[in-house]
């Protein structure tokens, strides 16, 4: 610590002298100088062809340009088709179904396998793919709790490659503007994704078009194609912020109602084209949180198996007890040739959704037992029920979000030197999604 010499009557709590911030300032120079230098040493290390190639580019090559490499095998596309091998190995034959392709490392003639796409095709084919009952709305699930770090960007992304590999269309939607979904799914957040790619001039109802002709009154312009061929992500970054602070402003000056059910609006729009829309919630409390739970059909809150989390957990609720008590106390304004003459209560609410919670980093220890009582007691309600199946905590979750990856994307064999403890994961939360997809099949589409 350099000697900080203070004037009289100087609180020393909150004032430094001039010398020593000139000192720090020094010192900060310094670290950016170096930290530059080094950047900019490793950056010509890793590429030589291109010296000047930016950061943000190598970034973008190494993350954002995904490729799904995964491929099932006879056996297993036959299963996901509904149909025989002995049917796939005809359909090929007769012309149904495009010639297999075949692997180049082996000298026998072997069966690459089929990418997820190639499965989706042979379903149409065969008209073994599922799709919404005729009239229905796409179900919109939210993986909701304010409770950071609780697992819900994960659960979106692996839920989404679940429902894409059953066959549904699936829209990702990502509400959190750190945008760890969008990365996933090879969207750069605040490099390839800017405010006008997320929901926020949307939902901030940015009236003019675009000068390329963008309109915003739909979300049409947000939907993004992604490396499934089955999911679109309409994606996040940091401007996103910008929805509450103008939302907040415009709290009073538009009609609460309307502004609480744009993003539902907006979504149901879109929803012709999807069986299932995920939303990843971001984990703050804001203005926009009641769009987010209002657009929902179905509320799925992960609750690690953790004091601490189960604490943040039970403010969730609380949350929406309040947003509940923010709705009743919303008075409509009556009109009459087209003034404001007074105001009265409202005849109805904003959507709710149905609420589940499901315990996540789950083991089998006393304590993680113990935790699971505790949060089945807490949380199992007339309202709000707890799922059956547990997420476990696991290695390979773990391992492959290093990669960028769901547990879904690896190669079993080629990607992983685990592979019995990649399929009982997958077979772990293989139940857990079935039971989610279950439940909204059941409240929402009988
Ligand atoms: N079942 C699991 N077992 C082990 N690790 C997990 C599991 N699920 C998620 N993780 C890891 O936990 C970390 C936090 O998960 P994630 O980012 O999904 O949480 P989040 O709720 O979206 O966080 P935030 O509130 O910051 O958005 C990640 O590193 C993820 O890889
Ligand atoms: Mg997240």
């Amino acid at each position: 610590m350099t000697n900080i010499h203070m004037g009289d009557g100087i609180d020393s709590n909150f004032y430094v002298d001039l010398e020593y911030a000139d000192f720090v300032q020094t010192q900060m120079k310094t670290v950016t100088e170096r930290g530059r230098a080094a950047v900019k040493q490793a950056i010509e290390k890793a590429n030589r062809r291109d010296q000047l190639k930016l950061i943000d580019e190598m970034i973008v090559e190494e993350f954002g340009q995904k490729v799904l490499s995964r491929r099932y095998s006879m056996k297993e596309a036959a299963e996901m088709v509904g149909v025989s091998t002995e049917t796939i190995r005809n359909a090929e034959k007769d012309g149904r179904l495009p010639e297999p392709e075949y692997r180049a490392d082996t000298k026998s003639k072997q069966r690459l396998g089929y990418t997820i796409d190639q499965v989706n095709y042979m379903r149409d084919v065969f008209g073994t793919r599922p799709v919404k009952p005729e009239g229905m709305n796409a179900i919109v699930i939210g993986i909701l709790n304010q409770k950071g770090g609780s697992t819900k960007s994960t659960t979106v992304v692996h839920m989404s490659h679940y429902l894409a590999i059953k066959g549904y269309r699936v829209l990702v939607v990502d509400l959190d503007a750190q945008g760890t979904t969008s990365f996933s799914y090879g969207k750069l957040p605040n490099i390839q994704v800017e405010y006008w790619e997320t929901v926020a001039p949307y939902l901030l109802r940015e009236d003019d078009d675009d000068e390329d002709g963008t309109s915003y009154s739909t979300l049409d312009y947000a939907i993004q194609n992604t490396h499934w061929g089955n999911v679109d992500i309409i994606p996040c970054a940091k401007d996103y912020l910008e929805v509450d602070m103008n939302m907040a402003k415009n709290w009073s000056s538009e009609r609460p109602v309307d502004m609480i059910m744009q993003l539902r609006k907006g979504l149901l729009q879109v929803g012709v084209n999807y069986d299932f829309i995920i939303i990843d919630g971001a984990p703050s409390l804001s203005v926009n949180t009641m769009n987010t739970v209002s657009a929902c059909d179905t509320v799925f809150t992960p609750v690690p198996a953790q004091m601490f989390d189960l604490a943040s957990t039970v403010e969730f609720s609380d949350l929406i007890d309040k947003l509940i008590e923010t709705y009743k106390s919303h008075r409509i304004p009556v009109f009459e040739n087209q003034r404001i003459v007074g105001y009265k209560d409202m005849p109805f609410m904003p959507n709710l959704p149905s609420f589940y919670h499901f315990i996540t980093r789950y083991s089998k220890s006393d304590y993680s037992k113990a935790m699971e009582t505790r949060i089945r007691q807490i949380f199992t309600t007339e309202v709000t029920k707890v799922l059956k199946n547990e997420i476990y905590r696991s290695d390979e979750i773990g391992k492959s979000s290093n990669q960028v990856k769901s547990v879904y994307e690896i190669n079993p064999g080629a990607d992983t030197n685990n592979r019995g403890k990649l399929k009982s994961d997958i077979e772990m939360l293989d139940n857990a999604f079935e039971e989610m997809l279950d439940i909204v099949v059941d409240e929402h589409w009988k």
